[in-house]
């Protein structure tokens, strides 16, 4: 298939091209650079010697995606292009409706000209809100709490009414849940402007000594130690669950909902502890106040997946930290050489 990769000079969308290339398929990439460098492309050609057709291009321009859509054979789409920090989203709730949202209708919009009709949108667990865990994906999605999943939100209600009208239409709402790690070859990875909000960037950043030691936002929650538990997910593996699903799209109509997580949860100390021990260094931290809106605990019921897409996360905790590790060992600017 050739595939229109919105946002995949991004974190996620860099390594799903990766494996959409190894996989066989094409690979045209619009993104507008906001949260990424073409490096990362360059990389991605360079680790599979094969090309991708890109496109610098903002997804909430009809008249720019207009012309990507008339210049080249598109089979489907999937839409990375989100802004996705979601202290940031409180601060600009404009910005962040304004383009998470109108992406995904600009996007709808030109694929319904052209008839494309199978759509791959990047949801995250934060639909769930404040669930009962495991999160399952026939659960009644509660509030957010934060503009940046409300986007999410609207974005899946807007896909899931466009499929309704559409029987030709399918759509895949792969909801994440906390991507970490990198490509083994430690040649792409995750590249957070300024201070990370994240844990697994922080961490690499006080393990490289760019940061003197770890804030852990809380150690008093009702958890296995205290502190807050996720359910962290290889991103090659979150990458390859894509794959599964944009080929699924060809095979079945409708709308298909599908948690991608390990079904594992683990805690901050978890995680800082199985960092130092995959790699031999010591993590300072200290414990301060809960972050605002954080949640103790969530994982993901991550059997639907398995069953109906036939993947399934492989990739250990250890293996997520030794990568995560070699790319920001290897990159200790990100892309900026
Ligand atoms: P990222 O910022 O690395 O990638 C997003 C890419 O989209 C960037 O390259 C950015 O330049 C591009 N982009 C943003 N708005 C655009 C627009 N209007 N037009 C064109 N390009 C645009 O983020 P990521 O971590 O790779 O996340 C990808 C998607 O997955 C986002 O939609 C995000 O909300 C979602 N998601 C991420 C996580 C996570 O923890 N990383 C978890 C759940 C969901
Ligand atoms: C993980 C745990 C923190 C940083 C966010 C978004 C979510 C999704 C993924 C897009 C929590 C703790 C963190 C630090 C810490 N993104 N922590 N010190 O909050 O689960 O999810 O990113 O969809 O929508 O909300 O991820 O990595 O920020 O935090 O102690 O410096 O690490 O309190 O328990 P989170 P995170």
């Amino acid at each position: 298939m050739r595939i229109l990769v919105a946002g995949g000079a991004g974190y996620i969308g860099s390594h799903t091209c990766l494996v959409l290339l190894e996989a066989g398929h094409d690979v045209v990439v619009a993104d507008n650079l906001c949260n990424s460098k073409t490096e990362s492309l360059r990389r991605v050609e360079a680790l599979t010697g094969k090309q991708i057709v890109f496109y610098e291009a903002d997804v909430t321009d009809e008249t720019a995606v207009e012309k990507i859509f008339s210049e080249q054979e598109i089979d489907g789409v999937i839409h990375f292009a989100g802004l996705k920090a979601v202290g940031e989203s409180v601060e600009q709730p404009i910005r962040y409706y304004h383009n998470n949202v109108v992406s995904t209708l600009t996007l709808c919009k030109v694929m319904q000209r052209h008839g494309v009709n199978k759509f791959v949108f990047s949801s995250s667990a934060t639909v769930y809100g404040e669930n009962e865990i495991p999160f399952v994906e026939t659960m009644s999605l509660l509030p957010t709490t934060n503009p940046y999943g409300e986007t999410k939100v609207m974005s899946e209600r807007i896909l899931q009414d466009v499929a309704n009208v559409n029987p030709d239409w399918s759509v895949a709402l792969l909801r994440y849940f906390n991507p970490i790690g990198a490509h083994e070859s430690g040649r792409i990875g995750e590249d957070p402007q300024g201070i990370p909000n994240n844990l697994m960037p922080y961490v690499t950043q006080v393990a490289s000594g760019k940061r003197e030691y770890l804030r852990v936002w809380g150690d008093d929650y009702p958890t296995v130690d205290g502190t807050g538990v996720r359910d962290y997910i290889h991103v090659m593996d979150l990458a390859e669950g894509h794959v599964r699903a944009i080929e699924k799209l060809n095979e079945e109509k409708g709308v298909l909902i599908y948690n991608l997580g390990t079904g594992h949860g683990v805690s901050v100390l978890e995680l800082v502890h199985a960092f130092e021990k995959a790699n031999g260094l010591t993590i300072p931290y200290q414990v301060f106040e809960r972050r605002a809106g954080d949640i103790a605990e969530f994982y993901a019921d991550a059997s639907k997946a398995e069953k109906e897409l036939g993947w399934k996360a492989e990739r250990t905790i250890e293996d997520m930290c030794r990568d995560a590790w070699n790319w920001q060992k290897q990159n200790p600017q990100g892309y900026e050489e």
